[in-house]
């Protein structure tokens, strides 16, 4: 006799437990065994034993593939233009120097222990790759806060331009929001769309989720917040006056609300204990001599057997052959060193666009945490430059780096500013959110990543032919495209407020579909070969399926020129 799938896992459940049924159900697809699942090289140990790889930039695609690459026998070279490893994974402390195109040094005088992640400054939960690397290289990880509900929303058109919580404005939100849907049901308006017996839980749902009173409606609630805490004794608390619907309804107003509801800006983040570069820095140390700096390449040349690479390393014209090689540049260096890539990749190298998205980071007093009891996490302004991102690292000390600006340049006037003009627009929405505190911010530090030598863009936002990751909605703002899913990586829905890079390269007509393919001896890597543009995971990734890529080629390749057994007989 048959038995059903239920009547199995229930057997297996009576016999071994809820644990035997999850393993069962997970065994039938009912379940899925992880959220994010591991890349994994299938190759052989040794099977990259007298290959050679070259590998152009040492940011984190150009290390992941290095790391991975030695792992399995393969003799690699790093070739890095800068002094440092990391590209865009850049820390700046005290002490440091910032050397922008076509401005002035800036010095960095910070105390001892601050410092600003210029790029990636986060990593979320879900990208397991990087978790991953840094548990192996011994990268000591703590909780990034992105959102926290102390923070502010300001808008200038909204609420006398006075800023409001995070909590005040979800919550009350969520209040009205509630109330209408109560009302709608009440008025009968959804009967055709639920059952009756769905009705009276809906209602029972929207009365604790809003939360409503008797009546239906929402009259504040203590998740919104109090305009006096409750205290001993007699001293009550009072709630605060809800937001009216008009002000949480002017856009804007609500939109970074939902940006830590993006799938990878959900909470746990997380930051290396004493700044980003501490993962690139052990990827160093891990490969050592591998890794050449201040070696800057100048020609990409395939040959009969491979390829042959020309760079300068200070001052002296060299070459290196190999058997393949990695690029790791940002298309926008890459577009201009003489190359034999074919013409389907050179066309996307000539005509993609990068974003330029900067931050002006300044140090401070802690005003936030000691005045506000905000610690860590996100604000936002509708003008000027938002958000201001408030440090997670060294709570309660005295002094930290608060970054007031981190969004595209090139979406605003902010571009045009001059150097001065940006720190006074920076300052001033300090002064927005948090008037008084605006004079409280010294030392202040500006990286544009259009500005930056060796990258000139912080990330690809178009591969060309008009086709971009971002499209404008009515208001004009740009919104992300939405992606389908790369294999093997899930990137899904899009968010409001700060903007963002993404996965999104599905609707590039066939421009990052060519990208990403081998040109033997030659495959591209870097985030702008994944559907995770402008995360370290996306670069890990586009190393992980190249490495993956050599290794079926090479075995191809032996296979081919093995000698057949009929003719060695
Ligand atoms: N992924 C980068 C961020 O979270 C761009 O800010």
């Amino acid at each position: 006799m048959g038995l059903s799938r239920r009547d199995f896992l229930m057997r297996v459940g009576q016999a071994g437990g809820y644990s035997a049924a999850f393993v069962a159900m997970q065994g039938l697809g009912l379940v899925e065994h992880r959220a994010v699942a591991q890349a994994r090289i299938e190759a052989a140990p040794g099977s990259g034993n007298g290959t050679t790889v070259v590998i152009l930039g040492g940011g984190i695609s150009g290390l992941v593939a290095a790391y991975e690459l030695r792992a399995l026998g393969y003799q690699c070279t790093v070739l890095e233009a800068r002094s440092r490893p990391g590209g865009r994974n850049w820390t700046v402390r005290g002490g440091d120097s910032v050397v922008l195109n076509g401005m002035a040094a800036q010095r960095c005088t910070w105390d001892t222990g601050h410092y600003q992640n210029f790029g990636p400054a986060r990593l979320p939960s879900i990208h397991t790759h990087m978790l991953n690397y840094c548990r192996k290289l011994g990268v000591e990880l703590q909780v990034e806060v992105n959102m926290t509900n102390s923070a502010f929303l300001q808008n200038d058109k909204a609420n006398d331009g006075k800023a409001a919580t995070m909590r005040q404005v979800a919550n009350d939100t969520r209040g009205h929001v509630s109330e209408l849907l109560m009302k709608c049901i009440n008025a009968g308006a959804l009967d055709a769309e639920i059952t009756s017996a769905d009705r009276e839980r809906m209602m029972d749902f929207l009365s604790t989720y809003g939360p409503l009173n008797d009546a239906g409606s929402y009259i504040g609630d203590d998740r919104a917040g109090y305009s006096r805490t409750p205290g001993a004794g007699d001293e009550a608390g009072v709630l605060s006056v809800p937001l009216d619907m008009h002000t949480l309804l002017d856009a804007n107003f609500w939109e970074g609300l939902l940006f830590d509801q993006a799938f990878d800006q959900q909470a746990t983040m997380f930051q290396p204990v004493g700044g980003m570069d501490r993962i690139p820095y052990a990827f160093a140390k891990s490969l050592g001599s591998l890794v050449k700096y201040n070696s800057i390449v100048s020609e990409i040349r395939k040959t009969s057997h491979g390829v042959v690479v020309s760079y300068v390393e200070g001052g002296d014209k060299k070459s290196i052959q190999a058997d393949y090689c990695l690029c790791g540049l940002p298309l926008t260096i890459l577009r201009n060193i003489p190359n034999d890539l074919t013409e389907s990749h050179q066309k996307v190298v000539r005509e993609s666009e990068y974003a330029h998205a900067y931050k002006v980071a300044w140090e401070s007093r802690r005003f936030w945490e000691e005045d506000y009891n905000i610690y860590g996490g996100l604000e936002f302004c509708n003008v000027g430059c938002s958000p201001i991102w408030f440090p997670s690292a060294g709570m309660f000390t005295d002094r930290g780096v608060v970054v007031s600006g981190y969004t595209d340049e090139l979406d605003s006037s902010f571009a045009t500013l001059s150097y001065r003009e940006k720190l006074e627009e920076s300052r001033k929405s300090m002064e927005r959110l948090h008037p008084g505190h605006g004079k409280e911010l010294e030392k202040p530090m500006y990286v544009g990543w259009g500005r930056v030598s060796f990258n000139e863009g912080s990330w690809i936002q178009s591969y060309g032919s008009g086709d971009s990751l971002y499209k404008k909605d009515k208001h004009g703002r740009r919104k992300r495209v939405n992606s389908a899913q790369a294999p093997g990586i899930v990137q899904k829905g899009s968010t409001g407020g700060e903007k963002q890079p993404t996965a999104a390269a599905t609707e590039t007509n066939g421009a990052y579909e060519a990208l990403i393919q081998p040109d033997w001896p030659i495959m591209l890597i870097g985030d702008h070969t994944s559907h995770l543009v402008g995360w370290q995971e996306g670069a890990a990734l586009s190393a992980l399926r190249a490495v993956q890529a050599i290794s079926d080629h090479v075995k191809a390749t032996k296979l081919a020129s093995a000698p057949s057994r009929m003719n060695q007989s």
